[in-house]
């Protein structure tokens, strides 16, 4: 028997995308497919996903004299006391929900803030609303909608497994929907003022430190993680980590206390939209077979980065610039790189100081450091297929995706030991490197010490052509796929179903 679940997050690859999350959540459906799950995936409805989803759906033809009919599939007069409607996507070959909600979602500016990156002062009104229509939905609020498990991403979402707790659905003494809460990242918790609690429409009950209540606020991660069924972390290192104060960030007490309910299942990758033989963005396609072809994109990215072309390794970094992502130890190292004949090609958006310090060492070394600030798709994926390595010197990192798509297209991924990237990166120590396991380089302690050494570490593999050359083929070869986490995705959700039957 198939098994319907609702995914709910505040953004997914295609149409709203930050970070990782975004790739995770798209990508989510097809992983469960073939174990029996039929997910379907809602989202709000800011401005450029309505008019993705208009743009797909053809309107039906209206006959003369009737007004056309209104093609949302439910509507709630006083949603967190704004009206609003859920229209129907598509999520590739899956379906979306939208959450159409013009006060609340209905804006110019980012996902979370405006234009300028200030968080909407109403952030906690909108994900509540979020989370409140998905458990009306998994509730059976729209008919032929229901799902027999909810699963909700990162503090966004966080309400919707307290609103199934709290404000039960369905028939008196009917069975409880499961829910899982999915923490992408412990760093972001969503954490508002006491004076909203009675604006989300929960019970007196939920009040308190079982409940939403986090250090005399709301928080709305915390009021997740109580309230789901299950906790997973998208790697098992991280699942470890956040039990401790470093990682867990305030919420490493809870995680402790709900101990066994606590998973970590690495994310995989879209195999589709990263595959080094058919990616339309790079110069050349190849395969593990063919790895000399990736000359071409080298001498491309080199182009498009206005750096010298020589025989030395050109590193790059496809990051938000943030203290998470250790772009301020990168700066301290950059001297280093380039003093042993490396070349830097850096995309990333975010912290303006940091930005500022790179354009600083770009100025440093012309020809050597290139930079584009910005966001840019199509440039990351033929960064990762001409690149000889990928730098994530991340002081936590809760999966890492880059580093993924790193060894998926032979751009060996040099990163900290922590999350996700101690769990998907082989090092190249001496006993793996004979093994033919190796698959990157890891290293401890995000400091200039530990990363300067990494590099060190890496142009001197780099330099080992045979060696260098069987760590890329080993890391195209490892299975980075969403082949075994859909499995124990679709295993967890079957678990949660058979324990409240
Ligand atoms: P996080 O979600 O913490 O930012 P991940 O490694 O999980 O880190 O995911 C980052 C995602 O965003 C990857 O798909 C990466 O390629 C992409 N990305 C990050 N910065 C940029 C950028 N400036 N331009 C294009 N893609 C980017
Ligand atoms: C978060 C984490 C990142 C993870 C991504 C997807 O953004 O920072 O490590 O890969 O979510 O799960």
């Amino acid at each position: 028997m198939s098994i319907r679940v609702l995914s709910v997050a505040s953004e997914v690859t295609g149409l709203v995308k930050t970070g990782g999350l975004a790739d995770v959540v798209a990508a989510l459906p097809a992983a469960v497919t073939p174990h029996g799950i039929e997910m379907t995936t809602l989202i709000p409805g800011y401005p450029a996903v309505i008019a993705a989803v208009q743009a797909s759906t053809a309107p039906a033809p209206v006959k003369r004299g009737r007004k056309p009919a209104d093609p949302a599939l439910h509507v709630w007069d006083s949603l967190l006391g704004e009206p609003a409607r859920l229209i129907a996507g598509k999520l590739g070959d899956h379906p979306l929900l939208v959450l159409d909600c013009p006060a609340l979602f209905g804006r110019d500016g980012g996902p979370y803030g405006d234009m300028g990156g200030k968080d909407w002062p109403d952030n906690w009104r909108r994900f509540a609303a979020l989370g409140r229509a998905a458990a009306d939905i998994a509730g059976g609020a729209v008919p032929g909608l229901g799902a027999d498990v909810l699963h909700a991403h990162d503090w966004q979402a966080a309400l919707a497994p307290a609103y199934l707790r709290f404000a039960p659905y369905g028939a008196p003494g009917a069975r409880p929907i499961p829910s899982v809460m999915t923490i992408h990242n412990m760093a972001f918790q969503g954490h508002f003022g006491p004076e909203i609690f009675p604006r989300l429409g929960l019970p007196d009950r939920a009040w308190g430190v079982s409940g939403v209540e986090y250090h005399g606020g709301v928080g709305l991660l915390k009021a997740g993680m109580e309230a789901a069924s299950t906790i997973t972390t998208v790697s098992p290192t991280y699942a470890l980590e956040i039990r401790e104060a470093r990682f867990g960030m305030g919420l490493e007490g809870l995680i402790q206390t709900r101990g066994p309910r606590v998973r970590g299942i690495v994310n995989g990758i879209d195999t589709a939209e990263w595959d080094s033989a058919t990616d339309k963005a790079l110069a050349a396609n190849f395969t593990v077979r063919s790895l000399p072809r990736r000359a071409v994109n080298k001498r491309a990215l080199e182009t498009a980065f206005g750096l010298q072309s020589d025989d030395g390794p050109l590193f790059i970094v496809i990051s938000r610039l943030t203290w998470q992502k250790g772009i301020d130890v990168l700066c301290e190292c950059l001297d280093h790189l380039v003093g042993l004949g490396g070349r830097l090609a850096l995309l990333g958006a975010g912290d303006a100081a940091l930005a500022a310090e790179l354009s600083r060492a770009a100025a440093r070394h012309p020809g050597r450091i290139g930079l584009r600030i910005g966001y840019d798709e199509a440039l990351s994926h033929a960064m990762q297929g001409g690149a000889d390595a990928i730098l994530v010197p991340s002081r936590f990192e809760p999966c890492g995706l880059t580093q993924l798509y790193g060894l998926a297209y032979g751009c060996v991924p040099v990163v900290a030991r922590t999350g996700g990237l101690a769990d998907t990166v082989v090092d190249a120590n001496i006993a793996a490197l004979a093994a033919g396991a190796a698959t990157g380089i890891q290293f401890a302690g995000v400091d200039y010490a530990g990363l300067a050494l990494a590099i060190t570490r890496a142009i001197a593999l780099y330099h080992d052509r045979e060696a260098w050359a069987g760590v890329q083929r080993a890391g195209m070869r490892s299975d980075f796929s969403w082949r075994r986490s859909g499995a124990a995705y679709a295993a967890l959700y079957r678990e949660l179903l058979s324990e409240t039957a």
